[in-house]
């Protein structure tokens, strides 16, 4: 980075979050949270009229909203240094990930991507190989990793604060596509249960990819082996809507994890729990500001952002005192401003935001978990 760049923020352009659609608009207001950011450029569609509209809703300069993501990285790397955007921001459908990722990296730009990486292991090897190859930084939104009470409960664990981990379960059930909604043109369900769109996975790609990654991350374990069971309890639908795993993890450990989208009436209940020799931890996502630490010899506690007990971890990720709710927007602000930190060479966090590899790994647990269920026996991770 040149010494010119020093704190100012990134200029960027984004793939997607063109009108109607759900990220997008989340990442745009997770990158305007602490000022890191400015969005210049987009092709916020595959339709360049809605890419043109959002692009006006958003007070964007014509010129730089483009009619494909082609175009704008064509566009973007034909300007002057100092004017053309430095990352791109990648909020489509699962199939689009890997084109524009690929692409944007080989131009020369760092890379911010939602998840699941993309939609097989060969393409995720892809990505990685460019990433390592243009020397640019590739962060891939687990958000979840962005709150800070799962730093909390990732820095007590590691430290060995629950002892030697015997038991992990990670749950992720939400019930909104209970009914075919894809059948009637719903969006978002749409390319989600399409699996030229999605990827192979349905509800394990979409929010089991979440829990997986979010207990690889907390536990500081790698799930070795697992024995995978998918449903799709919609007939018609093409991939799974539902997904229930056994996991043996590297170090010792056993425990399941569950990824449902017909739970009626759930809305978005991501739930880690972990268990060692000396007490356990226990977080809820739809309660985000309350770890419970659970000891073996006493009564458990409820720790919270923003006070003084805190570890250093999660106090770095929050910007409120205590008893100031901080959620979803936060936790994925905290992704971007690591980002655009580690973009300007400034001193970070351990583990600043979740990464390619990370992404590699939920791709092959996808495969794994598929490979296991249609083979009915345990497979290697
Ligand atoms: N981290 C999270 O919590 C989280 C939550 C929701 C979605 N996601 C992920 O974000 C991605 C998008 O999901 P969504 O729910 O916002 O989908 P969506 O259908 O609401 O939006 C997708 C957007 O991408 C655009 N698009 C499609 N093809 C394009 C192309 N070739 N060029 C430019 N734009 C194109 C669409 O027009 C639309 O604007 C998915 O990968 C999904 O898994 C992550």
């Amino acid at each position: 980075m040149s010494a010119d760049q020093e704190g100012k923020p990134v200029r960027i352009g984004m793939v997607g979050g063109g009108p109607g659609a759900f990220i997008g608009a989340v990442h745009r207001m997770a990158m305007a949270l602490d000022g890191r950011y400015q969005l210049i450029a987009g092709a916020f569609s595959s339709s360049p009229e809605k890419s043109q509209e959002a692009g006006r809703e958003l007070g964007l300069d014509p010129a730089r909203v483009y009619d494909s993501w082609q175009q704008m990285l064509e566009g973007e790397a034909a300007l002057p240094e100092d004017q053309r955007i430095e990352a791109v921001s990648i909020v489509t459908p699962n199939h689009v990930h890997h084109g524009p990722s690929v692409a944007a990296l080989n131009a020369g730009f760092h890379v911010i991507c939602d998840k699941p990486l993309t939609i097989s292991s060969a393409l995720a090897e892809e990505i990685a190989s460019a990433a390592k190859s243009s020397g640019r930084l590739f962060a891939l939104t687990h958000n979840y990793t962005g709150y800070p009470m799962i730093r909390e409960a990732r820095e007590l664990v590691q430290s060995g604060g629950i002892g030697r981990v015997l038991k992990v379960y990670a749950e992720y059930l939400q019930g909104w596509l209970v009914d075919p909604i894809e059948e009637s043109g719903q969006k978002q369900a749409d390319w989600r249960t399409d699996p030229s769109r999605s990827g192979p996975g349905g509800a394990l790609g979409d929010i089991g990819t979440h829990a997986f990654q979010l207990l690889e991350h907390v536990s500081g374990e790698q799930v070795t082996r697992l024995f995978g069971h998918r449903s799709s309890f919609v007939p018609t639908r093409k991939v799974d809507d539902d997904a229930m795993v056994l996991l043996e993890m590297s170090g010792g450990a056993t425990g399941t994890l569950t990824a449902s989208q017909v739970c009626a009436g759930r809305e978005n209940g991501l739930r880690l729990r972990i268990y060692g020799t000396e007490g356990g931890v226990e977080w809820e996502q739809e309660n985000p500001n309350d770890l419970r630490v659970l000891k073996k010899d006493g009564a458990f506690e409820v720790r919270r952002p923003g006070n003084a007990y805190v570890g250093a971890s999660a106090a770095s990720l929050t910007r409120l005192p205590g008893g100031h709710p901080e959620g979803y927007l936060e936790g994925f602000a905290n992704i971007y401003t690591a980002f655009a930190r580690e973009i300007r060479g400034e001193q970070n966090l351990e583990h600043p935001y979740p990464t390619v590899e990370e992404g590699q790994r939920g791709v092959a647990f996808i495969e794994a978990v598929i490979a296991s269920s249609e083979q009915n026996q345990w497979v290697q991770l």
